[in-house]
């Protein structure tokens, strides 16, 4: 059985009285929490703060980006060992912000995915279309694609390391949620897809849903046999829908 995971995409928000408040009020909601695991991925200037206040506490937390390379003349890069030095369990990689915003295409994205194996974190892969290629139909070629990059450079079995994200990009910060039934049935295909070369890491693969997540649709969507658990932006900067969203996941 899957445990499920919600991890919080802080995206450029907060600061440090801010981070804070909201910290204090996660903690306390954690300890609700008997199954359901729980992160924060925030920007890299608060890692110590984060690390400061989630040790001996349920909440682990990471990044949100990493260099694809290791060390070197990389100005404004940051490694997957230095995120390690703040003990980071999660990176999120190829997050559709920064192949949008970015550039970031499906090779780089599968060498960032290596870049946080090879550092011993466990990279939070982000996939998903956009309205257009829903729209004409190309929602699985388009995961397929994303999802074949990283395999095809690492291998499927190293998807026993990480955690995918499936976060249709039209759904993301819009308010507009994919219904349960859309979102479980990318999450279906992208499950068999994995299971055709690994069957048994398939079945143990968190694919957590991103896109508008909130406490009120939250519970429709986890109820969904393929969703295990959330990756949520704006959401996650509330303490009290946060917490709401990491119970619904816990029951
Ligand atoms: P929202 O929950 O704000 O739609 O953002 C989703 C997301 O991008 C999480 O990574």
């Amino acid at each position: 059985m899957r445990a499920k995971l919600v991890a919080g995409n802080w995206k450029m928000h907060g600061c440090l009285p801010d981070n804070a408040k909201l910290l204090a009020e996660v903690i306390d909601g954690s300890n609700a929490l008997s199954r359901a695991q729980q992160a924060v991925c925030v920007p890299f200037p608060y890692l110590e703060q984060v690390r400061g206040m989630l040790r001996r506490t349920r909440v682990a937390w990471g990044a949100q980006n990493l260099s694809q390379h290791a060390k070197g003349a990389y100005t404004g890069e940051v490694s997957g060992a230095m995120l390690r030095d703040f003990d980071c369990t999660y990176v999120i990689v190829g997050h559709s912000e920064r192949r949008l915003l970015y550039e970031e295409d499906n090779d780089t994205v599968a060498l960032k995915f290596k870049a946080a194996l090879d550092a011993d974190l466990i990279p939070i892969l982000c996939i998903g279309e956009t309205l257009a290629q829903r729209e004409v139909g190309e929602t699985e070629s388009v995961v397929d694609a994303q999802l074949a990059a990283v395999t095809n450079r690492v291998g499927a079995k190293t998807l026993a390391s990480a955690v995918i994200a499936y976060e249709p990009v039209w759904a993301i910060g819009t308010g507009k949620t994919a219904t349960p039934e859309q979102a479980q049935a990318v999450h279906a295909h992208i499950r068999k897809r994995v299971a055709r070369d690994q069957s048994a890491v398939a079945q143990e693969l968190r694919i957590l849903y991103g896109g508008s997540v909130k406490a009120s649709n939250a519970e429709e969507l986890f109820a969904m046999p393929d969703i295990d658990g959330g990756l949520i932006g704006g959401a996650s900067l509330n303490a009290a829908e946060f917490v709401a969203i990491c119970k619904t996941a816990d029951r």
